[in-house]
């Protein structure tokens, strides 16, 4: 733990989530619950919900949730310490310092210090280009047709041809060579000492969402190689989490995200007024930067290379898109090599159409795999037609892939029902209607009994928080076993330890967790949308119909476990029981 558990509380009780939230985001109060427009992706009509009763946010569009910490960590990037000592300043709460501590105060200081030398780094850089010595670097940028105004806005730089003055300059500053190397920005060598990494080079500052520097990209002015050189990974450069661009894009609100391949590309449309582009930071993109994305927007159009690994790049993005529970679709560059070539030679009303026409991606797939096959010879078409029921099995809902069934029919001329044929053979062979496995989406898993009996559980606790005198009605019935995910499974622990006490603070549940994503599923479990039900009796079956099925799905877990766990056998023996009772049990909620 970093601060006690009970200062933690403490300091959360003392700041009223509705007060905190509403310092960002326009809310309307509505029955229990606060609305307004989610901070977190982009939206029309509200769907973010702040619950002064049970401190906690909820996004019923995106998911994102937490308490008053979780909210400044995302919203205002900070860690939990930084986020502790802002709500601890805006209560008065006053911190004790934490002499035992010292390994995660280190830590934190290391990141702040790391996030200081690069911002010092980028200044500078900055400067570099903009005084006589980086004309070199000045007009290449200007060859590549970037105004002023980019440069500025990207806050482009110039590393000169003397790795020593970087390294002069950050030590003037203060920095000591340990901070410097550690944030990959110089490294020693034989004959000059510590000198800077980046050399002879038009600097691209990466910055994180809220506009600090967390790593260079390095072009050479010409055909050197390598063209870019990236900073290693460090403390505070996480390559997988973060996209170029992203800081801006993330308020573009325009309905869609357009993903690129490169550094260049991003700020070239971003110069043509297309703020909402971003690309990955010199490495494949990664399915965490979808969930990144996922934040912000449900469309995605990829700008990748025309050429031929771009074309794999894309064909490797829309599955991670697709998994991430996004909607992916392919812009046509074509005749232009990238976005940048492209932007350049058409301008922007041209790529504009091309946005408007981007291809669905499924259609992009299939018209790829064609590529593959000579269609005039009989076998080969036969082949082509064998790949695309297979691609068709892929989608695991059968209106979705009856709706493409017939599309892909139509459009290369196969017939209908041959097709539908050759799909429902596939998909006897392979067992298919078996979905895809779609981790974290939540979209397509739905239907799957595990999901359905999370459900349950999450519609159990939200139910037990909003109305805490029922506990004492079935506390015989139900134990923190019965949630049989692990992070439910906790959660409810507490949640009954609360309940017991009459002492219940979900919102400080949620502290407990330091993983971000786990912190969203914490929230997700307390803010579960129940059935919207008028009678009383309608009610009461509801809720003894999740109650009947969180046992249902406990004995039954616990059964399959008879012989591997010890616990299991007691826990089968009780479920049974309890589910004999609970069948002939009535529960009232008055
Ligand atoms: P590109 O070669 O397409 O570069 O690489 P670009 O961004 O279009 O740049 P220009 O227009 O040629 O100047 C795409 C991305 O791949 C990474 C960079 O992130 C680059 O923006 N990359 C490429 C590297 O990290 N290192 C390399 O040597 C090349
Ligand atoms: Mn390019």
């Amino acid at each position: 733990m970093r601060f006690s558990e009970e200062l933690i509380e403490e300091v959360r009780a003392r700041n009223d989530i509705v007060d905190v939230v509403a310092g960002y985001v326009r809310l309307q109060k509505r029955g229990s619950n606060h609305w307004g427009l989610c901070p977190f992706h982009n939206e029309k009509s509200p769907s973010f919900s702040v619950s002064g009763p049970k401190q906690m946010y909820y996004c019923f569009g995106c998911g994102a949730g937490g308490n008053v910490y979780t909210f400044l960590m995302n919203y205002e990037n900070m860690s939990f310490l930084e986020a502790m000592k802002a709500l601890a300043d805006r209560a008065g709460v006053q911190l004790p310092e934490m002499e035992d501590n010292a390994q995660i105060r280190q830590r934190e200081g290391k990141r702040a210090r790391l996030l200081e030398v690069n911002k010092e780094a980028a200044k500078f850089f900055y400067y570099q280009l903009r005084n006589p010595r980086g004309a070199m670097g000045y007009q290449y940028l200007q060859k590549r047709e970037l105004s002023d105004e980019t440069m500025h806005k990207f806050g482009l730089g110039y590393a000169g041809k003397n790795g020593a003055d970087l390294v002069q300059y950050l030590r003037q500053k203060g920095f000591e060579d340990e901070v410097i190397k550690e944030a990959g920005l110089a490294s020693n060598s034989e004959r000059q000492g510590l000198s800077s990494q980046f050399w002879n080079r038009v600097m691209f500052p990466i910055q994180d969402i809220n506009h600090r520097v967390i790593g260079f990209g390095g072009r050479v002015m010409g055909d050197g190689t390598p063209k870019y050189l990236n900073s290693p990974e460090t403390p505070v450069f996480d390559k997988r989490r973060n996209l170029y661009g992203l800081n801006f894009a993330r308020t573009a609100r325009c309905g869609n995200i357009i993903l690129c391949e490169g550094y260049m590309d991003v700020i070239a449309m971003h110069q043509a007024g297309f703020t909402q582009a971003v690309a990955s930071l010199g490495t494949a993109f990664t399915p965490e930067q979808a969930n990144l994305l996922h934040r912000y927007t449900e469309n995605v159009l990829l700008a990748y290379d025309s050429d031929g690994a771009g074309v794999k790049a894309a064909l490797r993005g829309i599955g991670i898109l697709r998994e991430a529970g996004l909607t992916g679709k392919v812009i046509n560059m074509q005749p232009y090599k990238d976005p940048d070539e492209f932007m350049k030679a058409l301008g922007k009303e041209a790529f504009q159409e091309r946005i408007d026409k981007a291809e669905n991606s499924f259609f992009f797939e299939i018209r790829i795999l064609e590529g593959q096959f000579d269609m005039s010879d009989p076998e080969a078409k036969t082949k082509f037609h064998r790949e695309i029921a297979k691609k068709l099995c892929e989608f695991s809902e059968d209106v979705e892939r009856d709706n493409y069934l017939q599309a892909v029919a139509d459009k290369y001329l196969i017939g209908i029902e041959n097709l539908r044929k050759l799909v429902n053979g596939y998909a006897a062979q392979t067992g298919l209607a078996k979905p895809v496995e779609r981790p974290r989406s939540g979209v397509h898993q739905k239907n799957s009994p595990e999901e359905n009996a999370k459900k349950s559980q999450r519609l159990l606790v939200t139910w037990l928080t909003d109305e805490p005198a029922l506990y004492g009605k079935i506390r015989k019935y139900i134990s923190p076993e019965d949630f049989t995910d692990e992070l439910y499974r906790k959660v409810a622990q507490r949640l009954f330890q609360g309940l017991e006490a009459d002492n219940f603070q979900p919102a400080g549940i949620i502290s407990m967790f330091e993983d971000e994503e786990e912190q969203r599923e914490v929230a997700a479990l307390f803010n579960t949308n129940l059935p919207q039900l008028n009678t009383g009796q309608e009610r009461e079956k509801a809720f003894h119909d999740i109650l009947f099925a969180v046992k249902k799905n406990s004995y039954e877990y616990y059964t399959d476990k008879l012989g591997s766990d010890v616990n299991a056998l007691k826990q089968a023996i009780e479920g049974k029981k309890a589910l004999e009772e609970l069948a002939k049990t009535h529960i009232s909620l008055d």
